[in-house]
């Protein structure tokens, strides 16, 4: 059996970062040793404490603070992982220098999005530029992407027994719903996650993990034959998505104000819901591996699955008392 592998998770209390310490948690081939890298205000999360409790090492470390304790915190670890708050994506730049300067093996940016290619999607474009930051101090590097989630995708019915998990931006059918993008449970990214970073052949790679690929449509028609009920269709124009997207772009809006999650959502939508950027065909054209093909018998929980649960009233609620924008 292989050595364990020392990995450090920053963002580990985020939505995704859960999903991605879960899956470290239970990967036994490869055995991670694992480090959750927290702001010193968030040591005391109960997620945190949790994840202390089933092995998890928790370091408070500050990226505005000095390098040398960052280097610190890094040292001895193989394999960093970032789930960073989608606002704080530059906070990413002293973390990665800390990391060269520590000999991580393998950075793994937070990306964990949807296939777009530049020029698209403003939240894409600053990722892309912390990779870009990251090839040129020279850290070997692995991207992850996921798709759209499903806890993303559920429409209101009449009876409002998906109004527990509905998405904070509102759901509503994008264009004429019959774009097809593909989709992964936030369950699953960790089970993805703990595969490819323990993988050589994803090093300096970009990797699209993606359960299933459906239209907006079938998802409606999926949940209302699953609850016997009508879903509510809000209905989003293609041109109210392009003209709010202009609108915004002129304002500018700053890192992590509401606008800048505004404009993000709109232009996620019009990637996935318009363009048709976030199909697997399209990663491959982008130079992304496909986990399906690295990973054949690795599969993702079914979308039918999670509706299911949604319906039992079981499901997990994504950014619970967030309000987007
Ligand atoms: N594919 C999709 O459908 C999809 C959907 C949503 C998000 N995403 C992507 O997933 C990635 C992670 O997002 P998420 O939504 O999972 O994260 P999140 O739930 O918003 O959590 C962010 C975490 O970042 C850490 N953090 C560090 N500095 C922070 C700061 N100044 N303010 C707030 N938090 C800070 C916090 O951890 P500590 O408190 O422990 O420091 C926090 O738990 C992003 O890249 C996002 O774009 C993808």
């Amino acid at each position: 059996m292989a050595s364990p592998i020392n990995v450090a998770v920053l963002g580990a209390t985020s939505e995704t970062g859960r999903s991605v310490v879960k899956g470290l948690i239970n990967s036994t081939e490869p055995h991670y040793n694992i480090t959750a890298l927290t702001r010193p205000s968030s040591v005391n999360k109960p997620t945190l404490l949790d994840f202390q409790k089933q092995g998890v090492k928790i370091v408070a470390v500050d990226l505005d603070g000095p390098e040398t304790k960052i280097v610190e915190a890094l040292t001895g670890i193989d394999v960093v992982i970032s789930a960073i708050h989608a606002g704080h994506l530059m906070d990413q730049i002293p973390l990665a220098n800390a990391c060269k300067a520590a000999g991580v093996g393998r950075f793994v940016p937070c990306c964990f999005s949807t296939v777009t290619p530049r020029g698209v999607l403003n939240l894409q474009d600053l990722k892309n530029s912390v990779l870009d930051h990251i090839k040129k101090v020279d850290i070997p590097y692995t991207v992850i992407d996921v798709g759209w989630w499903y806890q993303s995708t559920l429409p209101r019915l009449p009876s409002g027994r998906t109004d527990y998990i509905a998405s904070p931006s509102e759901p509503c059918i994008v264009g004429d719903g019959n774009v097809s993008f593909a989709l992964t449970d936030l369950g699953d990214i960790g089970l993805y996650t703990a595969r490819i970073v323990g993988d050589p052949r994803t090093l300096n790679q970009s990797v699209f993990a993606y359960a299933e690929v459906k239209n907006q449509n079938e998802i409606y028609l999926t949940i209302e034959e699953l609850s016997g009920e009508k879903a509510t269709r809000k209905l989003l124009p293609a041109e109210v998505v392009t003209s709010t997207i202009a609108d915004l772009v002129a304002q500018n809006p700053p890192q992590g104000t509401p606008d800048f999650f505004k404009l993000a959502v709109f232009q996620y939508w019009n990637t996935w819901g318009i363009r048709g950027d976030n199909q697997p065909e399209n990663a491959k054209h982008l130079g992304y591996l496909l986990a399906d093909e690295l990973y054949p018998g690795l599969k993702g929980r079914p979308f039918t699955e999670y509706c299911k649960e949604v319906l039992e009233g079981k499901a997990h609620q994504v950014y619970k008392d967030v309000t987007f924008f």
